[in-house]
């Protein structure tokens, strides 16, 4: 936390996708290290959202509705912001949804990713703006080709995707090798990328439709049963905060303008593999904690998400020094409880706040 501190404290950040699930938290833990925070997103993608509950619009530096498939846009609030760091975050997330809207999601996710470097390039590396930025660009590790075999994933193992989704992100990660070898594959290149490929995350303040946790927490504020679409998935399950403290010491390792070929890279951000759980397993432990019950929903026609899917997360560990700090029941007590406080008239700013120092303190 120190060290993230001395890293942010002070510094432009411009966070994309400030007004989703991931994205909040990373403002609020930003804030926390006292950077000056800037968003760039289309309005909150869920109701009632985390951005509302944390009342972000009114605490960070900036707030910029506006879209990513806009290159104009973005390079707009890039120049304004001129910021010493980037995490990309905006997308359209959903695999299920991308089944209804492809072309939306390839649009989304593709585009928006090329916009981000693009405006990069033409913001920082030419004429008189030249400054030193640091791009982090989030993906999943979805963005495999997955065999559904129970060989974890590592960095250089191909790219693929079976649904939209999942391909979009798969694109995502060559866009951003291209763009690296193409324009900023050399230390003194004023722009250093890298991406971060984390599995489901799980975390108070979620609301999206289609996701498990918060499919589970709508039923049990409804006092009905939890229905579960895909019991037997098994998914790499971990706190939102794992994977953002992982993009926060990526972002702080490129910032550090060393070891350019170990940082300017992909790094997988994983759970231990023990915390490789199914979905039933899931919602069981969730059950500790909150008073409710369950029903299969297996659909038999369901369109295909993936079943099993592991990431080697070896590099992150021996590169960066990250490891994974909570373990499956913490993740999930801490889950619950953040739903369980807000519903009880607790502040969300607050609670966020004090799972980030219990995370950081751990
Ligand atoms: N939540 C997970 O389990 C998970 C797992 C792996 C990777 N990711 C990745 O993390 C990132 C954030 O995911 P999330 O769960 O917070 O999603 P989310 O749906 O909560 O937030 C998405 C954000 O993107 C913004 N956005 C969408 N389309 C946009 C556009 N055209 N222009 C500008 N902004 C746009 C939304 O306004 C929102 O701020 C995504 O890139 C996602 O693929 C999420």
């Amino acid at each position: 936390m120190e060290s993230l501190v001395n890293t942010y404290h002070g510094k432009s950040v411009l966070v994309t996708g400030h007004t989703g699930f991931k994205g909040s938290w990373l403002c609020e833990w930003l804030l926390s290290l006292g950077a000056e925070v800037h968003g760039l997103a289309l309005p909150p993608p869920t109701n009632p959202s985390l951005f509302n509950q944390l009342r972000l619009a009114k605490r960070i530096k900036s707030h910029t509705i506006g879209d990513i498939r806009d290159l104009k846009t973005v390079k707009v609030v890039m120049r304004r912001v001129k910021p010493d760091f980037v995490f990309h975050l905006a997308a359209q997330p959903l695999v299920r949804l991308s089944y209804n809207k492809p072309v939306e999601t390839f649009d989304t996710n593709i585009m928006g990713t090329i916009h981000v470097l693009e405006a990069a390039r033409q913001v920082f590396c030419e004429g008189k703006a030249r400054r030193q930025c640091s791009v982090i660009c989030i993906t999943t590790d979805k963005c495999y080709e997955n065999k559904e075999t129970t060989r974890p994933y590592k960095e250089d193992d191909p790219m693929g995707g079976y649904d939209p989704y999942s391909c979009s992100k798969g694109c995502d990660e060559l866009v951003i090798s291209s763009y690296r070898r193409s324009f900023f594959g050399r230390p003194e290149s004023p722009v250093w990328v890298a991406s971060a490929r984390a599995g489901n995350v799980i975390g108070g303040g979620d609301w999206a439709l289609d996701r498990i946790v918060p499919d589970c927490m709508r039923a049990i504020a409804k006092g009905e049963a939890i229905p579960v679409r895909n019991k037997i998935s098994t998914r790499p399950w971990q706190h939102v905060l794992e994977p953002l403290g992982g993009y926060l010491m990526l972002g702080a390792a490129l910032a550090s303008r060393t070891r350019f070929m170990d940082y300017a890279g992909g790094f997988n951000f994983g759970p231990n593999p023990k915390a490789n759980r199914s979905v039933e397993d899931l919602v069981t432990e969730i059950l500790k904690t909150a008073e409710g019950e369950w029903i299969d929903k297996t659909e038999p026609d369901a369109v295909h998400e993936a079943g099993l899917l592991n990431l080697d997360i070896r590099k992150a560990r021996r590169i960066l020094g990250w490891m994974p700090r909570w373990g499956f029941e913490t993740t999930v007590v801490n889950t619950v409880r953040w739903y369980l406080e807000v519903s009880n008239g607790g502040n969300a700013a607050d609670i966020t706040r004090c799972q980030i120092s219990e995370y950081c303190n751990n």
